[in-house]
């Protein structure tokens, strides 16, 4: 079973960028967490990060056929992307939405996520930690949707 992390804007910055509220951890170092974890798990993660709305919207097209789940912290685009929530609703993966930060506990306009409604779930506020919760989620996720079409997983 493989899972695509699709990360977005601004997190090629973690570790120096507002440390205050995302913390010291780099992405690279998140990515290593996540690797250990998958391992563990049993299954194999990707994981991108793009700056690039369309890059994002055309990662997450071309996933159906190589991913079992996406597991996704849209950063910012959260906020403002039509286009990555009609993505997610249209290749209609088991998909998993993450944030290092509680968005809920921050400004107004971060409280409202336009992908969420079209992901299982939101996991949000547990820093790192939010990113192996994604993955343990989408993983039942996957395993849960394999055994209702009949298939192994
Ligand atoms: C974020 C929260 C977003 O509001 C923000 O724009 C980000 C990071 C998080 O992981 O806490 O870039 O998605």
């Amino acid at each position: 079973m493989r899972i695509l992390f699709i990360n977005g804007p601004n997190l090629n910055l973690l570790g120096q960028r507002e440390t205050a509220v995302y913390g010291r951890a780099t992405l690279a170092d998140i990515r290593r967490r996540v690797a250990r974890r998958a391992r563990a798990l049993g299954v194999q993660v990707d994981f991108i990060q793009s700056n690039h709305e369309g890059v994002i919207v055309d990662r997450i097209g071309a996933a159906r056929k190589r991913y079992a789940a996406l597991v996704i912290n849209p950063a910012a685009y959260t906020h403002t992307s039509v286009a990555i929530r009609d993505a997610i609703s249209a290749v209609a993966l088991p998909t998993v939405e993450i944030h290092l930060s509680n968005i809920h506990a921050r400004e107004d306009f971060r409280h409202r996520s336009l992908s969420a409604p079209v992901c299982a779930g939101q996991i949000c506020g547990f820093g790192p930690l939010s990113y192996e919760l994604g993955l343990e989620a989408a993983v039942a996720l996957a395993k849960a949707a394999a055994k209702s079409a009949g298939k192994r997983p």
